[in-house]
């Protein structure tokens, strides 16, 4: 059942209504079919997954892929990934499995790993930004598979941010990118990995990891022992196209560092990282994380947290670019390159 909620925030799309206009309004839901009803009816829907919260919208509808476009503000040019319920899906969106990919289907899904592969016809060429191929997942996650099913059809599905924004890992944060944009958000709890999923294009002979992600090239070489991280050539046009532009960025400035307990202490800063600093309450604020996972956990809401206390910079550790590790370096050096 929908479930009225408090008001969190007074956007000023809402303020600027004519009076007596009826303020469009997201709601926050609990039940994963009525979540389904919704994105059947072509509504946009936000949902939990393992990785961070999706929004979803009927992979096979061409116009409601434009409203998601919108909403989000996102580049026509971005591909949307497909997620799936279950494999016996997989025929409405791809035209082939080659093996290495079915190899990886059966040790990672359902689990945080997009494969790209060459799309089905019944894709729109909105979701795929008019290429050949798909992105497609089947997430490891009890209210994303709940939605998915009760949908039975694909959902393309976005990160559920602002373009640009640090991706979601909690309702709330959903809320606040696109409360009034979108017709409702599943609520669940914060998403377990944090980052978004590892994408592997498997249309080559060998696999190619076009974003690293919790599945971690080390785990994929253990099943196909050919996997590549990508390494784009100078001048050559992006593998990914979601690659070319500014991500993950928080508004604040982030500076990479080796060791947080050297940074000056400073109170329009936050800092992020396994360390802490000397004086950490002469910050404006700081997280200590247990492990990388827990960092990698931690990251986008920390920071949105900064943004919201209006810090001009975020300190974030560097950690070692192997496993998960290589997976939030990725994103810490998006956030920083301006
Ligand atoms: O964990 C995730 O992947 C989350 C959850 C919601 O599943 N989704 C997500 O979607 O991060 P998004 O749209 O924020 O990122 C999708 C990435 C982009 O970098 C996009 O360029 C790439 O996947 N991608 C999608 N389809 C592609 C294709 N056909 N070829 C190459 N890259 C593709
Ligand atoms: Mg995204």
């Amino acid at each position: 059942m929908a479930k009225s909620r408090r008001r969190l925030s007074t956007s000023s799309s809402r303020r600027r209504l004519p009076a007596g206009a009826a303020a469009p309004r997201t709601v926050v839901l609990r039940a994963p079919t009525r979540a389904a009803d919704l994105v059947r009816a072509g509504q946009l829907v936000a949902f939990p997954t393992e990785t961070v919260y999706g929004l979803g919208a009927l992979a096979q509808d061409a116009a409601a892929i434009g409203r998601l476009f919108r909403a989000k503000g996102r580049p026509s040019d971005n591909p949307l990934i497909v997620h799936i319920a279950d494999r016996e899906q997989l025929p409405t969106v791809v035209r082939r499995v080659p093996a290495a990919a079915a190899a990886l289907m059966a040790a990672f899904w359902p689990g945080p790993l997009t494969l790209v592969l060459p799309r089905a016809r019944a894709i729109p060429d909105a979701v795929t930004a008019g290429l050949d191929s798909v992105g497609v997942r089947l997430p490891n996650h009890p209210v994303a598979l709940a939605f998915l099913r009760a949908v039975a059809a694909p959902v393309a599905a976005p990160s559920a941010n602002r373009s640009g924004r640090p991706s979601p890992t909690r309702w709330q944060d959903v809320l606040a990118d696109l409360d009034g944009r979108i017709a409702g958000v599943l609520r669940g709890a914060p998403s377990q990995v944090g980052l978004e999923s590892t994408v592997v294009d498997c249309r080559g002979r060998t696999p190619v990891v076009l974003r690293p992600g919790a599945i971690t090239l080390e785990q994929l070489r253990t099943v196909v022992a050919g996997v590549r991280p990508y390494a784009p050539r100078a001048g050559g046009a992006a593998r990914s196209p979601g690659l070319r532009h500014r991500h993950y960025a928080p508004n604040a400035q982030v500076v990479l560092v080796d060791d947080l307990r050297r940074v000056p202490a400073d109170a329009t800063a936050g800092g992020i990282g396994r360390r802490a600093p000397v004086a950490p309450e002469q910050f404006g604020r700081i997280r200590t994380c247990r492990s990388v996972a827990a960092y990698a956990r931690a990251v986008f809401a920390f920071f949105r947290a900064c943004d919201a206390a209006g810090l001009r910079t975020v300190y974030c550790e560097r950690v070692p670019d192997v496993g998960l590790g290589a997976a939030l370096m990725d994103r810490l050096r998006r956030a920083a390159a301006r």
